[in-house]
């Protein structure tokens, strides 16, 4: 890996009349450093030590930021005020009229954030998009194509286009109540403010142009996106949390007999002696034999993916030599490791060695690290390491990634894994955000959030009332970063609705057939830092604006620019050209918002529309899926397993449009590839005249892993 070099060209800028109302005078000018092309980072007043990358080991992947290229600032920095007051850190960002802010966690409600208030503050979510969440990201993207990272592990609070000052440069017109009807309880607003209660911080701006780069180089920054072993991308099941070995392995059977694809089997916390607190030890009577279990599974070629959380029983021989390194106060009676010690991470890695990744387990589902406040260490208590409970409360999730991404990492050997609470800076970390909230809507729109954060959200699936649901739920999951069926409380299977058992065994398959496609999507999230799966507002040509210029309507009678102006929280993107439009239980229709240039119905390959509103009503059988124009979409087989094998590839072509597609390909498992051990294949498309032809372009002694006997198939005639 190329080591990481600084281009340091001060900018000095100034603090100056944006902040003319403090109270403090400023005696010290700011600032502004270029890290590197198109980010730039301040320290206001003396930042605290610790802040939200500070305990991580991650290297920003600086060659991968330059090669996007340098990056303007749509705002003047002049105009980013910022000033320490009574001993905390005041931020304001000047917003325009129309601007839209995204980001700022994981909201499961809201995509758009102008005009909320909130608190970040990790927690489990519970139901308000107010700041309190798995992932309460304090960095935001703005619509005018830049972005900005508060990095403070501090509960700060945001006010996003809601407050009023008396020097605004917009103010919002006054009016009389009493006789004007246009009066408003919320009145325009034209600042993004922070309080970090801290007496400094560093900011790091991102620059764009588009919103896409923006979110690019912030998670390169953050070391570039994960890219998880390609048996992280097949289907996941776990089962209900008492099952003992056999259990395993008949209901392993069962898919088996079933057809059903299974990549992972996860154990939920009866693996283990004892849970909540938790021993991280095999429990003897479920699992007398945790070695052969566990070989025997991944002799299937199924992997072994064990919950746990981070509380210390006493009953485990982990107990006493983790003591001296964990906080002052207890959970559910276990104490709590203090990861940001390296005692504490030598001590939990050894321990975690020789139960789990000895045995040949694959990964971890990392619970409980997020809150709720009731089930976690006070902000009261204290750590060994002198750091305060709320700073570790903030990165405690990110830290579990972090310490058990690098033990894998030791072995060359790639994991991936379910996490509760994440924040800034776990780009790279291998794991996926779940929780129990279970509204299939709102979990879409976390996962069209979770593409501004730079971390990855599943929206699981785990019961259900009817087959509708259980179906409809079943096809969002299988485009999703982890496909995961997670029967721990209630036990259901892929095939409890037998009435649509047939579906979703074929929705189950199609995500195995995707792989390549999803692979080569997650080797583009960590080498160019794209998110595999996007909001719409992140696609080019997905703007009001980009149709407005072309077309004859204004913005009031043109449907579709009225639709891309509103909050679009039900569709997304996968990979490069992939739109995905979810139905959810008793809806037989529903209107997708399709972007500029031509789109094509992923099944059929027919021409579907281009910039506008379409309704569609498919079958329940079928999730409606679009791809754009040129789009290329390579296929395995309905395999279901994940073999070290090659398989025949079909490489779709849709629409008309000549395309390139670089297809990723590796050993699948290893870190080989960070020194060069990849391939990008090159499949193209040409058009003479109507005539499609498609080429297959090896580089010279590019080693291929996964693929062989490679068939275009045109689907548009
Ligand atoms: C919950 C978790 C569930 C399941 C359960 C087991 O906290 O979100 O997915 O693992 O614990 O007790």
């Amino acid at each position: 890996m190329k080591k990481a070099c600084f281009i340091v060209t001060a900018i000095s800028s100034l603090w100056l009349s944006a902040c003319s109302s403090s109270p403090q005078p400023k005696d010290k000018p700011v600032q502004w450093e270029e890290k590197t092309a198109g980010v730039w980072n301040v320290s206001v007043g003396t930042p605290e030590k610790f802040n939200l990358l500070s305990e991580l080991q991650i290297t920003p992947k600086y060659e991968a930021i330059q090669q996007m290229g340098e990056a303007d600032l749509p705002i003047s920095k002049e105009d980013i005020c910022m000033e320490v007051v009574d001993g905390k850190t005041y931020i304001r960002f000047p917003l325009e009229k129309g601007e839209k802010i995204f980001g700022l966690g994981l909201n499961f409600k809201t995509v758009e954030q102008r005009g909320r208030i909130m608190r970040l503050h990790v927690d489990h979510y519970g139901g308000d998009d107010n700041g309190r969440t798995h992932a309460p990201v304090p960095f935001f993207v703005s619509s005018r194509g830049y972005g900005a990272l508060i990095n403070s592990a501090r509960y700060m609070d945001a006010w996003i286009g809601t407050s009023v000052r008396k020097d605004s440069k917009n103010p919002p017109v006054t009016r009389d109540r009493n006789t004007d009807k246009d009066w408003e309880a919320q009145p325009y607003s034209d600042n993004l403010e922070f309080l970090v209660p801290a007496e400094g911080v560093e900011v790091i701006l991102f620059g764009g142009p588009s919103m896409l780069d923006v979110v690019r180089r912030y998670n390169l920054y953050n070391g570039g996106g994960a890219l998880p072993p390609r048996w992280g991308l097949g289907f996941w099941h776990r089962v209900p949390t008492l099952y003992s070995d056999k259990d395993v392995n008949k209901e392993v059977a069962e898919f088996e007999e079933h057809g059903f694809p299974l990549s992972v089997v996860g154990l939920e916390p009866g693996w283990m002696s004892r849970s909540y607190p938790c021993t991280y030890e095999w429990d003897k009577g479920r699992f007398p034999n945790p070695d052969d279990f566990v070989k025997g599974l991944n002799d299937q070629h199924i992997k072994t993916n064990l919950w746990m959380n981070p509380y210390v029983s006493p009953d485990g021989e982990l107990y006493d030599k983790i003591e001296p390194y964990t906080g002052s106060h207890t959970v559910w009676c276990g104490i709590v490791p203090d990861y940001t010690l390296p005692q504490t991470q030598d001590i939990m890695t050894s321990h975690f060695e020789k139960h789990q990744l000895d045995k040949g387990v694959s990964g971890y589902k990392m619970d409980e690290n997020d809150g709720y406040d009731s089930w976690l260490w006070p902000d009261v208590a204290t750590f060994p390491s002198g750091h305060a409970a709320e700073q570790i409360r903030q990165v405690y999730g990110s830290l579990m990634q972090d310490v058990t991404t690098r033990m894998y990492r030791k072995r060359n050997q790639r994991t991936y894994g379910l996490v509760r609470a994440s924040n800034a800076g776990t780009s790279s970390f291998p794991y996926v955000i779940y929780n129990d909230y279970y509204d299939h809507r709102d979990f879409i729109t976390a996962l069209i959030n979770s593409s501004f954060i730079g971390i990855l959200w599943t929206p699981e699936v785990r019961s259900s009332r009817n087959a509708e649901e259980w179906l409809r739920r079943m096809q969002t999951v299988c485009f999703s970063p982890v496909a995961q069926l997670d029967a721990w409380a209630d036990g259901t299977k892929p095939w409890t609705f037998p009435e649509v058992e047939k579906e979703v065994r074929e929705i189950a398959l199609l995500r195995m057939q995707l792989i390549p496609y999803l692979y080569t999507a997650f080797a583009d999230y960590a080498f160019k830092g794209i998110p595999p799966v996007r909001a719409m507002n992140l696609e080019e040509g997905y703007s009001a604006e980009a149709t407005l210029q072309e077309g004859k309507l204004d913005a009031t009678e043109n449907p579709y620019a009225m639709a891309v102006r509103k909050e679009v929280k039900d569709q997304f993107m996968v990979g490069p050209s992939l739109l995905v439009a979810p139905l959810f239980a008793g809806e037989k229709e529903r209107q997708v918002v399709l972007p500029q240039g031509k789109w094509f119905d992923f099944y059929t390959g027919k021409y579907v529309g281009e910039g506008e509103v379409i309704h569609v009503s498919p079958q329940l059988g079928r999730i409606p899926v679009f791809v754009k124009d040129g789009g290329i979409v390579p296929l395995w087989p309905a395999i279901t397993k994940i073999t070290r094998e090659k398989h025949p590839l079909e490489i779709r072509h849709y629409g008309n449009k000549p395309a390139v597609y670089e297809l990723y390909d590796d050993d699948g498992e290893t870190f080989d590839y960070e020194k060069g051990e990849f391939t990008r294949i090159q499949l193209k498309v040409t058009n003479e005249q109507g005539k499609k032809s498609g080429e297959v372009l090896l580089p010279e002694n590019g080693q291929v892993w996964s693929f062989r006997d490679f068939n275009f198939h045109f689907m548009t005639d």
